[in-house]
């Protein structure tokens, strides 16, 4: 899942490509390039690693030229350097491609056997050899472009250009997502609205199995049979402003301390304070028609499915099947069209969610979407768009996104209760005070416990291995805690149901490997202090999250205590999932990796 660009355009392209691909580094940021047509000719620059050596790269080596394409790179086939960063070049024809052919094994034998000679290991440059090869016969490039086309077979957005004629770049979009953008006597192609903001944003969103011919004077879509088609221009709600870090030292930091803020915004748009009660949604399901609900997304927004499966069956008694995309897609299932789908997405691209979401929809379920870009394609495809109003989030590691989830879930799952007679009316009511609180209580933690956790960060930072136990809903905050301090720190962690200790990890309790527990004093709280004694009794160092309740009773030794405030019980992962998202973030500070770009990881995996 890589970011590209395309401009035919009216001044030098290359800095605008630049500016476009900064916009695009949450895709990847192993290597970027970018080409254009210098007086007639093609030529590149590329660089391993991030978009800033590519920019140094151009400040000594500048490229000139008005049309040019552009790469940001997630690793793929090959590693990364720069011999297999796009864009790929083969005689006239130079592309950068987002996606995977999965075919390529098969066409690169049939091009070698022909005499192409491969530079790099990418799947990518089958596609500049292909297109090649079809000038060669006598094509011309926008005729050579589509019999390429119709050889690919896998997920792809491709941009392609063609030495001596600024006047075009052919687009393609087989999966992830393509965006052109409508300029005043010049064209812009990218793999989202947000990276063409500051040039348009009139922008039409192709859909899968369109190309498209982009020349200064505007463009032509065709589908892969080479019909012309109509699609509709739209105004994007991207801006154009560049994100900033204000006085954080990383985005992440920032995400985290932005979500008081961002939650309040989130709950707002379901749930109605003065009246102390949920909104009604215009959903094309009724909570009370549906005998179960389907949920699936990926890592982070799937353990924010995995709690809202809790909050469903407790407060609405409504069953939820909760899967792992990738997983349910392929575990062939039984669906029932009378029932609804879920699917939970920060950026609304992740390929293998969009693909169960395809699945749901040829079993003739109704869709929804839990999502943070209304813009993505999973919102474009679903019968019902249920936003996060997080904002965007730039830290590769999902916080402000995910806690926005849990509140739209939390929400949803108290209308659903209210709507099925689960819960009276005063219950409602109480359960919204609760949620209500949200911003508050969340606010108050980052006031109570951030420096705590950056001094206990300090000593984590010494060990190889970390466990972290929840129990109920603190089970999967437990896995996203363990997911966030592997993902930014490196260091290894495995986040489990309390119970399950002793069936298995238990085996792996000593003074060498820290235990996180997350239990605030509610109904279950004895269970993971007995869990906690094992723990202890085995040598095994405890860090007990908790509130003061829980703190006061715990009667295990810890490493250390971080005091929570007492909150209300539908709240607490919400308001939880703070303290582990700090603990990991200053231990991968002390650590010294790179916070928000950890290594091999992209923002939006549109591959399988
Ligand atoms: C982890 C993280 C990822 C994402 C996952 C799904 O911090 O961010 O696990 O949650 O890749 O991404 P979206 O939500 O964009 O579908």
């Amino acid at each position: 899942m890589c970011g590209i660009v395309a401009i035919v355009g009216r001044t030098q392209v290359a800095p605008l490509i630049v500016d476009a691909l900064k916009r695009l580094e949450y895709r990847g940021y192993d290597s970027a390039g970018v080409a254009t047509i210098e007086r007639g000719e093609l030529a590149r620059r590329r660089a391993e690693g991030k978009l800033v050596n590519l920019e140094n790269r151009l400040k000594n080596e500048p490229l000139f030229g008005t049309t040019g394409i552009g790469h940001t790179r997630w690793a793929t086939h090959g590693v990364p350097n720069e011999t297999n960063a796009h864009p790929h070049f083969s005689g006239d024809v130079a592309v950068v491609h987002n996606g995977i052919i999965e075919n390529f094994a098969e066409l690169r034998d049939e091009l070698a056997a022909d005499g192409y000679h491969f530079a790099s290991q990418t799947d990518t440059e089958v596609v500049a050899h292909l297109v090649a090869r079809e000038l060669k016969k006598g094509a011309a490039p926008v005729e050579a472009a589509h019999n390429a086309l119709r050889r690919l077979q896998g997920a792809f957005a491709l941009a392609i250009m063609f030495r001596g004629d600024e006047d075009l770049v052919v687009g393609a979009r087989n999966g992830p997502p393509l965006a052109v953008g409508h300029g005043d006597g010049e064209m812009f192609l990218g793999s989202d609205a947000i990276a063409l903001a500051p040039f348009t944003n009139s922008i039409t969103y192709l859909e899968d199995g369109d190309w498209v011919v982009v020349r200064h004077g505007g463009v032509s879509i065709f589908d892969i049979d080479g019909n012309a088609v109509e699609r509709r221009r739209q105004q994007s709600l991207g801006t154009s402003y560049l994100v900033d870090k204000g006085n954080h030292r990383h985005f992440m930091e920032k995400e985290i301390h932005e979500q008081p803020e961002v939650i309040s915004h989130t709950l707002a748009h379901y749930l109605d304070f003065a009246n102390g009660t949920t909104r009604k949604l215009d959903l094309p399901f009724d909570f009370n028609g549906i005998e179960r609900l389907a949920i699936s997304a990926c890592g982070t927004a799937y353990l924010a499915g995995l709690v809202g499966k809790y909050w469903f069956e407790r407060y609405a008694r409504l069953p939820v099947d909760i899967d792992i995309a990738s997983e349910f897609r392929y575990r062939e299932m039984p669906l029932s069209a009378r029932d609804a789908a879920l699917f939970i997405s920060q950026s609304g691209e992740t390929a293998d969610t969009l693909a169960s979401l395809r699945y749901c929809r040829k079993a003739g379920m109704t869709i929804g979407a839990v999502v943070n870009v209304r813009e993505s394609t999973i919102a474009r495809e679903s019968d019902v768009v249920l936003p996060t109003l997080a904002g965007p989030e730039i830290g590769v590691a999902s916080t402000k996104a995910f806690t926005c989830q849990l509140s739209v879930l939390a929400s949803l799952a108290v209308r659903a209760a209210a709507e099925r007679g689960k819960i009276s009316a005063e219950e409602e009511k109480a359960l919204v005070r609760g949620l209500s609180e949200t911003p508050r209580y969340t606010n108050q933690a980052l006031q109570k416990v951030e420096r705590q956790i950056e001094k206990l960060a300090r000593e984590l930072s010494h060990y190889k291995h970390v466990l972290y136990l929840g129990r109920d809903t603190n089970f999967p905050l437990a896995m996203e805690g363990a997911l966030k301090l592997k993902e930014i720190s490196y260091i290894h962690a495995e986040g489990y149901a309390a119970g399950e200790l002793k069936h298995g990890p238990i085996a792996l309790i000593d003074e060498k490997m820290p235990v996180v527990v997350i239990a605030p004093h509610d109904r279950i709280f004895e269970k993971t202090v007995s869990n906690m004694q094992e723990v202890a009794a085995r040598g095994g160092r405890i860090i007990l999250i908790t509130d003061e309740k829980g703190a006061a009773n715990a009667t295990v030794e810890t490493m250390d205590t971080i005091v929570m405030p007492d909150v209300p019980e539908i709240i607490s992962p919400i308001v939880y999932a703070l303290p582990i998202q700090l603990l990991a973030y200053y231990t991968a500070v002390f650590m010294g990796t790179d916070v928000d770009q950890p290594r091999n990881l992209a923002k939006s995996v549109t591959v399988e």
